[in-house]
Parts: structure tokens; sequence; C-alpha cells
């Protein structure tokens, strides 16, 4: 893979594929800027060699038709005003129109590119879509990691027409730092993997059984694990499908000599439709109708405990329901178990980030990366196509 270093931008049309995804409230304003902060780095080194910045990205799920509300539009004035520079929009990402602006550029000119999935192509990964977009450069940057695990035509078919493709800073920093954590890991390497479903994580599971000295697990899959043992766990969220294999994975731990740990006590509530109560209980005493929201305060102790000797971590998924306030305590004290730890800290997917932002932590952790489904693939064991087609 090459990377953006290796090439030569001076004065050149390059297309940098980034990940804007960014979350907008109902007035379009950018409610968490961290994957166009993410991206500065590529794209002042571009500014600096005197490039000419061709900048494309995706927002939400248009499903290939012209959403207004999926404008990057605000994304265009916010990278302004980080990059403290004009930032043009453009009215589409390919046409006539978009052809004309390119030719204008000059160098250090930076234009953005309308939502790439406006046209259905896109994710169709068609040859003349990604032939058109390559046909916008002379180099191509792949600084996308977090849309990566797509095969989408402005992450993988381009490359197989830009005259150069290459890696962009993001990309490598992110691949870097998950590759020091799997390759040679310092161990103890302690798998934390929350969430709410254990079949969205299977994949993530089996692949770490190969890697990790202890699994740390919470969220409502921790439910699944927990019944599979014989535990009664009231109304809480079960996959009544996956019991079997729920133990399969812990039996595979146990002979590897992994540690598992699950909750052992629960913040629970009733799911009374007037006024919900709430309560904290142990594991053995999950009343029939009530539902597990979080880990409870024993289980955080616990957890803490885990984590304490450990040198290498990995992070994926929230303890519980942390959007609600009542329910976000065991999340929170796993990011202070985390950042109070000595270990190389990597934090990602399932809004895994938006806890340790929550929490004010974002500092003392190792790294969080931008992918949500891209870093969950690669806990997986799989190589992003867009990273692939890199060569
Ligand atoms: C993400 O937010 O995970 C990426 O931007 C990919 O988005 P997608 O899941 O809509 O492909």
């Amino acid at each position: 893979m090459k990377t953006i270093k290796e090439v030569d931008i001076k004065g050149k049309r390059v297309f940098f594929r980034v990940d804007f995804n960014v979350p907008l409230d109902d007035y379009q304003n950018i409610t968490d800027d961290s994957r166009i902060r993410a991206v500065l780095p590529t794209l002042k080194y571009a500014l600096d060699h005197r490039a000419k910045l061709i900048i494309g990205s995706h927002l939400g799920r248009p499903k290939g038709k012209v959403v207004p509300k999926m404008s990057l539009s605000p994304v265009a004035k916010r990278l302004g005003r980080l990059l403290e520079k004009e930032v043009k929009m453009a009215p589409d990402c390919i046409g006539a129109d978009v052809d004309k602006m390119v030719s204008q550029m000059k160098e250090d000119d930076v234009l953005l590119l309308e939502n790439l999935r406006f046209h259905p192509e896109e994710e169709k990964n068609e040859d003349a879509f990604a032939k058109a977009l390559a046909g916008l450069c002379d180099v191509y940057v792949n600084d996308a990691f977090a849309v990566s695990h797509r095969i989408n035509a402005s992450v993988a078919a381009i490359t197989k027409y830009a005259p150069v493709s290459s890696a962009g800073f993001l990309m490598q920093k992110e691949l870097d730092y998950f590759k020091k954590a799997m390759a040679d890991p310092q161990r103890p390497f302690v798998a934390v993997i929350g969430g709410a479903k254990v079949s969205g994580k299977l994949g993530a599971l089996e692949n770490m059984l190969r890697h990790v000295d202890k699994f740390v697990i919470g969220g409502a899959m921790a439910n699944t694990f927990l019944k599979s043992m014989g535990y009664a766990v009231g109304k809480s969220l079960v996959e009544d499908d996956l019991l079997d294999t729920a133990r399969e994975i812990m039996k595979k731990a146990a002979e590897k000599g992994i540690k598992f740990y699950l909750p052992v006590d629960a913040v629970v509530a009733s799911n009374s439709d007037t006024k919900t109560e709430i309560k904290k209980v142990t594991i053995q005493e999950i009343p029939p109708d009530w539902m597990v929201m979080d880990i409870g305060p024993a289980t955080s102790l616990l957890y803490s405990e885990v984590l304490y000797d450990a040198k290498t971590i990995i992070w994926n998924g929230p303890m519980g329901v942390f959007e609600k306030d009542a329910f976000s305590r065991g999340s929170l004290a796993m990011v202070e178990s985390v950042a109070n730890s000595y270990a190389l800290t990597i934090v990602g997917g399932g809004d895994t980030d938006v806890v340790v932002n929550k929490a004010g932590e974002s500092e003392r952790i190792s790294y969080i990366s931008t992918g949500g489904g891209a870093f969950l693939a690669l806990l997986e064991g799989k190589t992003l196509p867009g990273v692939a087609a890199l060569g």
C-alpha cells in the first residue's frame, strides 16, 4: 500500500475519499466533527504541497437519490473554518458542472463534491461511475477508513481507473494502531465487548479468541451468555437462537485458558409503560418481569480489577443503554477503567467513541477509531475492501 508521502502531488488534482458521515441535528448543525478533524493532517499536508484538493464523501444513506438534508453543505462550511480557507461546494460529484469547477481549480484550492451516495452507482461499485470520479484526478487518496469495509465505487472500483492510488495519514494511523494491538500485543491483552447483540459480534468474538487473554462482556449481549448458563434474565433482550453458540464460545475460551468475564449484577428496569422503576440486583435476582439495562456497580468494580494489569485493551460496544443517563453509569465507569489503565487502549465501533466523549476522557485513550462497521470488520479479522484496493 502506497502512502500519500510516496506520491508526487505538487500541483496535481488529488481526489481525497474521506468519511464525512457526521451526525447532524434537525437544523443541519454538525453535532460531532471528529471525522472532519481526523483528516485535517492529510488535507493540510496536501495544501502544504500545493495540490488541488477534490474531496468526496458520503453522508447518511440516501439510497441513490438526492436527499437535500443529506447534502454535504454544512460540512463544507465546517471544513472551511477548520482549514481557515474557502471550501467550494460542488452541486454534484460528477457531471459537466463539476468538470468545469475542477478545470478552474488552482493550486491550494479546495472543492468538496456533493454526497457520493446521491448516485446509486456508488454503492453498486459501478465501473462507469468510478471511472468518472477517477477522471477528476491525477492522484487518488483513500483516507476514509470508516467506509473502507464497503465495496463502493469511490472506495474500491476507483483504484482501477485512478492514475495513482494511495492511503492518507488517517487510514495509515487506524491500520497501524490496530496492527500494533493485534500482531504482537503486550499482555495481558483484554477485549471488552459490549452492545446489544451477540449476533452482531460473533465474528469478532470468534476471531479475538485467537488473540486475547481475557474477554470482558457487557451490554445486552451479556444476557444471552448468562441465559445460556442457566440464569433467569427476566424480560431482558436475549437471542434465544444463539444460546448454544454462546456456550460454544465460552467453551472454546475455557479450552484456550482465556478468562471470560460476565456481569455479576445489573441495573434493571420494570417494563411498566407509565413510570419505569429502576433497581440494582445481582444476576441471580433479576425479577421475572424486569429488563437488564446496564451492568451494575459490583460488575464495574470487578471489570476495573480485570483491566488494572492489562497491557493492551481493545474496547467495542457500550455496557448498557448509555443514551439514557440512568443506564449510562456502567459505560462511563468502563471509560474510567480503560482510561486509568496503563495499557495501550484502542476504542472503536458501536458508539463506543460516543461513550468516551460523553465521559470527557478522549484525551486519555491511546486511540479512538473513526470507524464503526470498519472497526468491527478488523476485529473480525477481515481485510477491508478499500484497503485491498490500494494494493
Ligand atoms: C459509518 O458511519 O460507519 C460509515 O460512514 C459507513 O456508513 P454506512 O454504514 O452507511 O455504510
